[in-house]
């Protein structure tokens, strides 16, 4: 990644306008204050999208994105922060190092760069590879093997497949014969086996060729996958070394951790429907988008990687994982799902397929609307995904593992936070095993209980920990729950403690710790206090730049969006801060704590009754102080 030092990055913010940029993009009409329009990331019936001229600001009303000229940049073009930077750089005519732009935009690699030179010989063997498959008897019976398998030729010609014949120097003598091509980097480049004696072999010769292109489309690397011609004779033994798919090896152009295969032409499609398909093959992917499916992806045959799951951030928050129906498949599910809802904040999907099929047979087997409406109507909530996941190969008609059974499934809703979606599964557990609602709920309210508990430690330690090296808090799926009044204050709070300077020092002179009960605001305070304490300085503007965290970023713009007028009133803070006082941790233990107590008193444990009285008294102690402070 590209490091542009901050004062430029400073310069080109103070020299951008923020009404101009978005004027490249939409039809802005001024009314008021604000300028206003359709927003551009969202179906939009009425103009919710808004723009701030002097807090330099946009937000829109209805899908709640907003940030600064830079997070527009990047979301609406669907690139990096450096390159919104410099794109920036480049409208409002800042004038900035080449060299800069040149790293940054390593898409415009020049001609002459190394970059260039390499990309240049791949799209050589791109083309070559293409040609044999499309126009040469040696490629025949892979071309047919494809259309047999319900590919066109659109499709094939679309993902620019290839065939590489068998002959192990084919390609090299292909290359050789390109004159513009740099020779010398003909071993760089991935393309050949190494051998001992120097010889450049074809690494795919008798393979089907999948591009791989990075997200600026260039051809970065390729795959390719097994090809057993049923024409040619074999002598009965597998070659001694068949895996079903080669990759390229790393190269300077490929690292396999930062490319999402299809990312590039899916990502139009991502932003427009809201959501990215996650499948496991490049086939899963091709026969999806012949199927009308475009905006599916796959990574390289390896579980996804944080630079992954960074592209597709810049696009979407939602993600349907769709892997293949075998017990594989369902693993990796389970592996991405946990991931997905424990490490980001994205919203997370499911479709299970059935019978052990993968997407690509689906469609061959069941046809094309058959599987499209199967992706939109037969998802599964990652609860209902998991409910099926730990049937499988259960025998639930035996009472232990029944019980164990419904014991798994209590135990992981108490992460659903949707009290409706809640209540069904309590249904059909209720249903299906003939147990009460009750006694369900009751022995659910107890797992609830142990989970918070754990959670709240694990969480503020996690915060705490990234605090220390200064990344983004994580968010955590649970504590997604709207408080409306509270919530108000929270948010003028934070308006007016961006905006002064002294409510910056109320906060830090009270005498207890004070903190946000919701999470998200509590993680923008921590943000912003060591924003403040780093840069000694109030700039909102810079301060958008510092979070990363795109739902953080939204949440930030929606409070810097509140106007509550220049002035403070006498009291405020002070009504703020009493509100949210009142919320406080420490009540909430303090709750938690009296539940337990009237547990252990329904248990007859005397012992747990003393100590839990003890930390009842001493919680109320300090609460009384908190308020008196
Ligand atoms: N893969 C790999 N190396 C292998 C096998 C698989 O890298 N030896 C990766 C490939 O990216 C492949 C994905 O895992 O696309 C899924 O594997 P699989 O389901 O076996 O392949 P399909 O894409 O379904 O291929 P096909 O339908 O042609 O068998
Ligand atoms: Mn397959």
């Amino acid at each position: 990644m590209v490091r542009i030092p901050e004062e430029t990055i400073t310069r080109i913010r103070e020299a951008s306008d923020i009404v101009d940029v978005v004027s490249q993009y939409v039809q802005l009409k001024k009314s008021g204050q604000n300028h206003f329009a359709h927003c551009p990331f969202h179906d939009d019936k009425t103009p919710s999208f808004s723009v701030n001229e002097k807090k330099q600001i946009f937000h829109c009303f209805s899908c709640g994105r907003g940030g600064n000229v830079f997070s527009f940049l990047q979301e609406i073009e669907g690139v990096s922060f450096p390159e919104a930077v410099i794109k920036s750089a480049e409208i409002a005519e800042v004038e900035i190092d080449e060299k800069l732009v040149e790293q940054t935009y390593q898409s415009r690699p020049s001609g002459d760069s190394r970059y260039g030179k390499l990309l240049e010989i791949n799209e050589k063997t791109q083309a070559f590879y293409h040609h044999v498959l499309m126009n040469t008897q040696v490629g025949e019976a892979a071309y047919d093997y494809l259309i047999a398998r319900g590919m066109t030729k659109e499709t094939i010609e679309e993902f620019k497949l290839g065939f590489s014949p068998p002959q192990r120097n084919a390609l090299k003598l292909y290359l050789d014969n390109q004159e513009e091509l740099d020779q010398s980097l003909f071993p760089q480049t991935g393309l050949f086996s190494d051998r001992d004696d120097g010889q450049l072999l074809d690494r795919f010769s008798g393979r089907i060729l999948f591009p791989i292109r990075d997200d600026k489309g260039n051809t970065v690397a390729f795959s390719g996958r097994i090809f057993e011609d049923p024409n040619r004779e074999t002598t009965g033994d597998k070659p001694f070394h068949s895996a079903k798919y080669v990759n390229s090896p790393e190269t300077e152009l490929f690292n396999k951790r930062r490319v999402l295969f299809n990312y590039d032409k899916a990502r139009a499609s991502i932003r427009r429907e809201g959501e990215v398909y996650l499948f496991e093959g490049f086939m899963d992917v091709i026969s999806s988008w012949q199927a009308g499916i475009k905006n599916g992806i796959a990574s390289m045959g390896t579980s996804l990687t944080n630079e992954q799951v960074q592209l597709m951030d810049r696009v979407t928050n939602k993600v349907v994982i769709a892997y293949d129906g075998d017990q594989a498949g369902l693993d990796a599910t389970k592996r991405a799902t946990e991931y997905f809802l424990d490490q980001t904040h994205f919203d997370i999907d499911i479709a299970s397929f059935p019978e052990k099929l993968d997407p690509d047979d689906y469609i061959k087997s069941r046809g094309k609307e058959a599987y499209n409406e199967f992706l939109i109507h037969g998802r599964d909530t990652f609860m209902s995904f998991l409910m099926k996941y730990f049937r499988a190969g259960l025998n639930l008609k035996n009472e232990s593992e029944r019980l164990a059974y419904i014991e798994k499934v209590l135990k992981e809703m108490t992460v659903v936070s949707s009290p409706v979606e809640r209540e069904l599964y309590f249904n059909q557990l209720a249903s299906e095993f003939d147990v009460s609602q009750d006694t369900l709920k009751e022995q659910f309210q107890q797992y609830l209980m142990e989970t918070q508990k754990n959670r709240t430690k694990e969480l503020k330690q996690r915060q705490e920990e990234r605090q220390a090296e200064n990344k983004a808090p994580a968010v955590s799926r649970q504590n997604r729950v709207k408080r409306t009044t509270t919530e108000q204050a929270e948010k003028m709070l934070l308006n007016r403690l961006f905006y002064h300077d002294e409510v910056w020092y109320t906060l830090q002179g009270l005498s207890y710790e004070f903190s946000f009960p919701d999470e998200h605001y509590q993680i923008l305070y921590l943000l912003y206090e060591s924003y403040f304490k780093d840069k000694g300085e109030h700039n909102v503007e810079a301060f958008l730049d510092f979070i990363k965290d795109p739902e953080h970023k939204k949440k930030a713009t929606e409070i810097f969006w509140m106007d509550l007028g220049e002035e403070l009133v006498p009291g405020e803070i002070e009504d703020y801060i009493d509100m949210l006082s009142n919320r406080s941790p420490l009540v909430t233990k303090l709750e938690s704590k009296r539940e337990e107590l009237k547990a252990a008193e329904r248990s007859g444990d005397k012992q747990k009754q003393t100590s839990l009285t003890i930390e009842i008294i001493n919680l109320n102690r300090q609460l009384k102080a908190a308020k008196e402070a």
